[in-house]
């Protein structure tokens, strides 16, 4: 027998989902700031499009659609409290750089720093923007990509050095330890 679940929690399904801090800039005065995002997704191999859903009341909304560029960056569980409470307060009240002890560093092509703490990092170009229901889909072309030494080896994470967070949901947090698994 298979129980109903709430429609409106019903995406908590296709949960857990990778937690990742995007760095975005305000073009004109030049201060960063940092939002965590659980909802990114690959959209496309060639050319390299990466999509993150941002909440248009987020301060990140503004500085992203002003500046055309973002950062993902990805924490691992070393850095769970700061890469949460980056997602507790809005930047237009906070400098979550300082607040949090995290380091804005210079990117290679974006003008947009990345957050030195993280262990990868993906420095996106906007190329378009949808509106999903209560949330806006940033589509951004990747024009750099580079990870920590023996975190990514070209072709997958090495998940014993990377230690992602996932979101479980809500205030719920995991990382992943076991082997990997290949199916048959
Ligand atoms: C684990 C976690 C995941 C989150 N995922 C998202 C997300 O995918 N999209 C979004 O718009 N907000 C998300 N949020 C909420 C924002 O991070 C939060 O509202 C943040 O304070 C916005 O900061 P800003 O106003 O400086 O942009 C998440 C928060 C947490 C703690």
């Amino acid at each position: 027998m298979k129980k109903e679940a709430p429609i409106n929690k019903a995406y908590r399904m296709i949960y857990p989902k990778l937690v990742v801090l995007v760095s975005c800039m305000d073009p004109e005065t030049g201060k960063p700031n940092i939002i965590t995002v659980a909802w990114s997704v690959p959209l496309s191999i060639n050319p390299p499009l990466v999509g993150i859903l941002v909440a248009p009341k987020r301060y990140s909304h503004e500085l992203i659609s002003k500046s055309n560029e973002f950062v993902v960056n990805i924490p691992s569980l070393q850095i769970l409290d700061k890469a949460i409470n980056c997602g507790m307060v809005s930047g237009r009240q906070h400098d979550k750089f300082s607040e949090f002890g995290l380091t804005p560093e210079a990117a290679k092509i974006v003008k947009t720093p990345i957050i030195k703490e993280c262990v990868a990092h993906l420095e996106c170009r906007l190329v378009a923007q949808h509106t999903t229901g209560d949330h806006t889909l940033f589509v951004g072309e990747v024009v750099a990509a580079y990870a920590d030494d023996g975190i990514f080896d070209g072709e997958f994470m090495n998940i014993e050095k990377s230690h992602q967070i996932y979101q479980v949901g809500g205030n719920f947090f995991a990382t992943l330890s076991e082997k990997l698994y290949e199916p048959k």
